[in-house]
């Protein structure tokens, strides 16, 4: 799989060798050349989501179109070295942040990840760094930022309005509730971009930081009077809906709003399976509990006037909200500082070798803290 061009740079990656293959092999792999609005970058950081893990862990359950080896990884911070055809927004040396979608059906290629040292990133998904703007603080936007617009902007999802930096305020509070995840920090940013109050939950230690990022209100998820309070905050106002991670999110959701006059709407971003998926029966229990969650979810739902739908963090790339946030908003957000990379770093090694480690921190859980490896 190596590089046979001596004039290519040569590429290792920390493969996934197989289904629940660990730890990841670090070995050759191909430069990959970028095709017409793409470009290639040498990665400098990246970060880990829970999804490089539950991909690990769960084998082909999820994203099962993946064929083997694959190379996991979605975000990234480098330095671009190749452009493709069309491409204007980048020229060689250039610094960037970008979402790699290689894990989405629609790309489904190796080529697109980011455990690896050079990665084809699309160009409308990715976007300049101020040159004060380290590559580890970078690294922690993209699969978060692109998980909160898919959620936010998406015309079947909330459907919001457009992220600005002078934003035009529209008198409707949006709930987050996961305010502290990855998400939610960067949909707070977005959300507060596109003229929206925020309600959020968070823990009180992450209360502070969750509020810098514009949250106007924070509660605490697990308060025995967390939905009462949220309930009574909201009274008076026009929702904007709710936008949901983390266990139960969405239920919770559903009794604050059901009781809100606006939009009845919830994205939500954790579907109710199991997390990780049981490792015993795994297809049987976990398709279960969708089905009996599902099942109880529609007739709730239906009585309470409240419309849903799933968030895929990576379908922004292909219906051009990607080009609303990597394009029109991000770049100048960055440089005047309007929009900020939460949540903080978290470096936990240096090198391919140490991408098992990160995903193996990452499942034992963070709380505002994005697992980082410096490349
Ligand atoms: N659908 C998609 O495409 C997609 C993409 C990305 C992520 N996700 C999902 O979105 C969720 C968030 O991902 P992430 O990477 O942002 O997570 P993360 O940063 O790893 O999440 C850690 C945070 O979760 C919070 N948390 C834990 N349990 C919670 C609960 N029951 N309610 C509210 N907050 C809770 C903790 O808050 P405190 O420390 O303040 O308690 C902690 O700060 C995960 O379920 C992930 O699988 C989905």
């Amino acid at each position: 799989m190596a590089s046979c061009n001596p004039q290519t740079p040569a590429n290792r990656a920390a493969w996934l060798s197989a289904a629940k293959a660990r730890p990841l092999a670090v070995k050759l792999a191909q430069y990959p050349s970028p095709k017409a609005n793409e470009i290639v970058v040498r990665n400098a950081a990246i970060a880990i989501n829970p999804s490089d893990w539950l991909k690990q862990d769960s084998g082909d359950f999820l994203y099962s179109w993946v064929k083997y080896p694959f190379v996991l990884g979605s975000d990234t911070a480098g330095t671009v070295v190749e452009t493709g055809f069309s491409v204007t927004r980048f020229t060689a040396g250039d610094r960037v942040v970008g979402h790699a979608v290689g894990i989405d059906e629609q790309s489904n290629s190796s080529a697109e990840g980011t455990f690896q040292t050079y990665t084809v990133l699309r160009a409308e998904m990715t976007s300049p760094l101020p040159d004060s703007m380290s590559f580890e603080s970078a690294s922690v936007i993209p699969l978060g930022a692109s998980t909160a617009a898919c959620g936010l902007f998406e015309k079947d999802k909330l459907a919001l309005q457009a992220p600005s930096t002078s934003p035009k305020l529209t008198g409707k509070t949006l709930l987050i509730w996961g305010g502290s995840t990855s998400v939610g920090l960067n949909a707070i940013q977005l959300a507060v971009a596109a003229g929206y109050e925020v309600f959020a939950t968070a823990s009180p230690k992450n209360h502070a930081y969750v509020k810098s990022l514009g949250a106007s209100r924070v509660f605490d998820y697990n308060s025995p009077t967390v939905i009462t309070d949220l309930r009574k905050a909201f009274e008076g106002k026009t929702t904007a809906g709710a936008l949901t991670m983390g266990a139960g999110s969405a239920d919770a959701s559903m009794e604050v709003l059901k009781h809100c006059s606006g939009n009845k709407f919830i994205a939500m971003a954790t579907y109710p399976t199991p997390s990780p998926p049981p490792q015993s029966l795994v297809l049987l229990k976990t398709v279960y509990a969708f089905m009996s969650w599902s099942v109880v979810w529609y007739f709730k739902s239906k009585m309470n006037g409240i419309r849903s739908n799933f968030i895929f963090g990576s379908t922004l790339a292909f219906n051009g909200v990607g080009k609303l946030i990597y394009e029109d908003f991000l770049p100048e957000a960055l440089a005047q500082g309007s929009f900020v990379p939460a949540p903080e770093p978290k470096i936990v090694g240096e090198g391919l070798e140490s991408i098992q480690a990160g995903l193996d921190i990452q499942k034992l859980g963070v709380s505002a803290k994005k697992v980082v490896v410096t490349l």
